[in-house]
Parts: structure tokens; C-alpha cells; sequence
């Protein structure tokens, strides 16, 4: 069976809505690397969508997941519950950040864990509203869906959404919307669509993932909180994308310093098991009544173990470290690319949640279509590359944190030929 052929049976037997970016199938992988059904190999900087920081099948992880096989792979943590699972939640009850106690709850996918926190949002304040922003993703789910601040390819055709959900712009400073707009706009919000006291929650992702990569300035966030506190507001940060070593601080509201009521996360917290959770603080994660939360597979005994693996391949390899050498590297490379190569706008992230942004020469007008060839011309040359951004114009990075060095060279010398014979074909 080879690729082409393998490719006309998904398309005859798999819904298109199911979106794919590779035309070719994967047969292996190891760390960095992955390789098709053809014996082709890739250098993947996408990472399953962040979820493989710690490589794919770090033997750590996959140890953990043999020794838990041999033991038991699901009871359901609601009618059997084991050691591993309470484990988990005592690490990262210990590490998210905030200083009030906390309690965590497990789920399978990071928009499973949207959908909770925001359940749980409301249990604790009896409120209704929640407010998101624009170019936020919060997943695939009807409230996932209705918190998300991107229309096409992800709201098209599925409405109506759930009700109750306000948006408001995200600070953009690249595109003309400032700290101070995005308040602005949140006061208008309160005045014109919602009495704050009917809102239950902000939620936002500290540097958004699928809009961008645009990471929420600190005087923002600041501001998030002081506003929460003023009217009993909750603020929930979405960390599915940006936890777990990725921006070089464990979680990314790290980097600030004010702390959220809840957390959600998911993707590398178990490197490639099915695996999400909410943090918050014990108080407002113990609102909802016994039974209210939960789910069949939630917490799954394989994934735990992964996660619990992951947590000390964090720690021993120091990835967060790692994170901001690899992230510095990749930047400055990318700034130098930028002196020669006029369709970089900007290059931008905390550690190793690195993105490039691409517009047209001299102007902030978003260049998809260059951005569509340097990935398509990437993927010939070996190497997978990630496009985000509500244009659908920025390039983000996510390769493993555990990526041999000499891998990741090969990656960015490939990143450069493509850029400058890209402004070459476009010139
Ligand atoms: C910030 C954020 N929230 C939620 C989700 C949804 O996670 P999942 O696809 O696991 O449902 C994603 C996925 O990309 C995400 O980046």
C-alpha cells in the first residue's frame, strides 16, 4: 500500500470535514523525527499540535504506558479510582500557578476541558455569561465552538451556539489593537451587551495558538484580573496549547504576575495519550455537586501514567530551559532571515512557542498564499511545518523540546532555503 493509494481509500471511506495536511501516511516516529508509509522521513515542528514537547515516544513515556498495561488500562476513575490519577493532581496542584489551594479534575481532550472549566465557572458564581475573544480557539465542541473568536473553518455551518458568550478584540499591537482597545471594548461589552454581574467568566489563552501566536501583554492580563476582582468575575486561562514547558515557564501564566481562578490543559500534559484537566482553586473546583463532572474515559490510567512521566522528563531534562535556548535560536535566525527576505513581518513567542508572520512588502496586509508555498515547499524539502492565524499568514513552531540538536539544525537550514528561494519565486 502506498501513499496515493492509501489517500483515495481515506477519501472514499473519511468525511472531508475531517481536514488533513499531509498527503503522505505515518508509519513510525521517534523524537523529532517521523517517518511515512513509504519510507520517507520528516523532521516534524508540529508535533502532533503541540502535543509531543517531549518528543514522540520518549522511552520514559512509553515505559510508564507498558508498566500500567500490565496492570490495568480503565476502570473509570468514577466507579474505580486508582493512585496514579490523585498523583497527578497533587503535582499539579503544587505547580500551577497561585498560591490558594487547588484541586484538579481530568478529561480527554483540551476542549473537554474548556467545557468544564466553564461548567464549573458557573456552578461556583451562578452566573451565566462567559466573555472570549476574537482569534481566540477554545475547540471543536458546540461551547468550544461558540467561545472560539475564528468563524471559518471552525463556526461554519454548525450554529446555533450556546448563548450567553461575548466576544471582545484581543490586544494586537501589529494590527492595530492595543491593551487599552481591548478594555475599551470590554467596558463598551459591559454597557451595551451584559451586566458584568451576569457573567461568570473571561477566558483567554495567554499566548493564542490557533489565532496566531500572539501572546497577551502583561499590563492586559493585569488589567483581566483587576476587572474579575471588581465584579466577582472568574478568569479562566486555556493553557491546552500553551502548557507544559512550551513557553519556557511550565505554564505560561508563569510569565505574569497574577494568577488565574482556573486553568484548563491538555495536549503535552501526557505526550500523545488523550489527556486534558482543570486546575483551579479548591473552592470554586468543588462547586459542582458529586456526579457533575466527570466522564467515562476521563483520567484514563494509560495517560496518567504518561503524564506523570512527562512531569519528571521536564525536570530532568530541563526543558523549560531548553525551551528558551532552542525558541532564542530559532528567533534569531528568523531576524536575521528578516533583512533579506521583505514578506517577514514579524517574528515573535515566549521560549519555544515561536511564530513568523508573513504580509505583503512594506504593508500589514496578511500573505497567506506565501505562507501556503514556504509550508508546502518545507514539506517537499522534509520538514512539517504548522500554519495558524486568523489570515491564515503565520508559521508556528512546535517542534519536541527534546529535538537533537543536529535535527534541529537540519530544520532550520531548511527553513532557510525555503524563505530565501520563496522571496526569490515571489520577487
Ligand atoms: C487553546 C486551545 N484550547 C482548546 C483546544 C481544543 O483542544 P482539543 O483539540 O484537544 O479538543 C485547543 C486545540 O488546539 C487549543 O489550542
Amino acid at each position: 500500500m502506498n501513499n496515493a493509494e492509501l489517500k483515495a481509500r481515506k477519501d472514499a471511506a473519511t468525511p472531508r470535514g475531517v481536514g488533513v495536511t499531509c498527503d503522505f501516511f505515518a508509519e513510525r516516529a521517534e523524537n523529532a523525527e517521523l517517518w511515512d508509509i513509504e519510507g520517507r522521513r520528516f523532521i516534524d515542528f508540529a508535533s502532533g499540535i503541540a502535543v509531543n514537547n517531549t518528543g514522540h515516544r520518549h522511552p520514559k513515556i512509553v515505559a510508564a504506558i507498558r508498566a500500567q498495561l500490565d496492570r490495568f488500562t480503565h476502570t473509570a476513575y468514577q466507579v474505580v479510582p486508582y493512585a496514579s490519577y490523585v498523583e497527578l493532581a497533587e503535582k499539579i496542584n503544587r505547580r500551577a500557578p497561585g498560591d490558594a489551594p487547588k484541586k484538579t479534575a481530568f478529561f480527554t481532550t483540551g476542549a473537554e476541558a474548556v467545557e468544564n472549566a466553564i461548567k464549573i465557572a458557573r456552578a461556583a458564581t451562578g452566573r451565566p455569561g462567559v466573555i472570549a475573544f476574537s482569534g481566540a480557539f477554545h475547540g471543536r465542541t458546540l461551547m468550544g465552538m461558540a467561545l472560539t473568536g475564528k468563524v471559518a473553518p471552525y463556526k461554519v455551518g454548525f450554529g446555533p451556539f450556546p448563548s450567553d458568550v461575548f466576544h471582545a478584540p484581543f490586544p494586537n499591537p501589529l494590527h492595530g489593537v492595543t491593551t487599552e482597545d481591548s478594555l475599551r471594548a470590554l467596558d463598551t461589552l459591559f454597557k451595551a451587551d451584559v451586566d458584568p454581574k451576569r457573567v461568570a467568566a473571561i477566558i483567554f489563552e495567554p499566548v493564542q495558538g490557533e489565532g496566531g501566536f500572539y501572546q497577551a501583554p502583561a499590563d492586559f492580563v493585569r488589567a483581566l484580573r483587576q476587572l474579575c476582582d471588581q465584579h466577582g468575575i472568574l478568569m479562566i486561562a486555556d493553557e491546552v496549547q500553551t502548557g507544559f514547558a512550551r513557553t519556557g515557564k511550565l505554564f505560561a501564566m508563569h510569565h505574569y504576575d497574577v494568577a488565574p481562578d482556573l486553568m484548563t490543559m491538555a495536549k503535552s500534559l501526557a505526550g500523545g495519550m488523550p489527556l486534558s484537566g482543570v486546575v483551579g482553586r479548591a473552592d470554586i473546583m468543588d462547586a459542582p455537586a458529586p456526579g457533575g463532572l466527570g466522564g467515562t474515559y476521563a483520567g484514563n490510567p494509560l495517560a496518567v501514567a504518561a503524564a506523570l512521566a512527562v512531569l519528571d522528563i521536564i525536570d530532568e531534562e530541563q526543558l523549560c530551559e531548553r525551551a528558551n535556548r532552542l525558541g532564542e535560536r530559532l528567533k534569531t535566525r528568523l531576524g536575521d532571515l528578516q533583512r533579506s527576505v521583505p514578506q517577514i513581518a514579524d517574528v515573535r513567542g515566549p521560549g519555544a512557542m515561536v511564530a513568523v508572520e508573513f504580509c505583503r512588502p512594506g504593508t500589514h496586509e496578511p500573505d497567506a498564499e506565501y505562507t501556503r508555498r514556504v509550508q508546502a515547499r518545507a514539506l517537499e524539502r522534509g520538514l512539517l511545518l504548522l500554519v495558524c492565524g486568523v489570515y491564515s499568514n503565520v508559521i508556528r513552531f512546535l517542534f519536541p523540546l527534546t529535538i537533537q540538536d543536529a535535527v534541529f539544525d537540519e530544520a532550520l537550514g531548511i527553513l532557510d532555503d525555503v524563505l530565501k528561494e520563496n522571496h526569490r519565486a515571489a520577487a
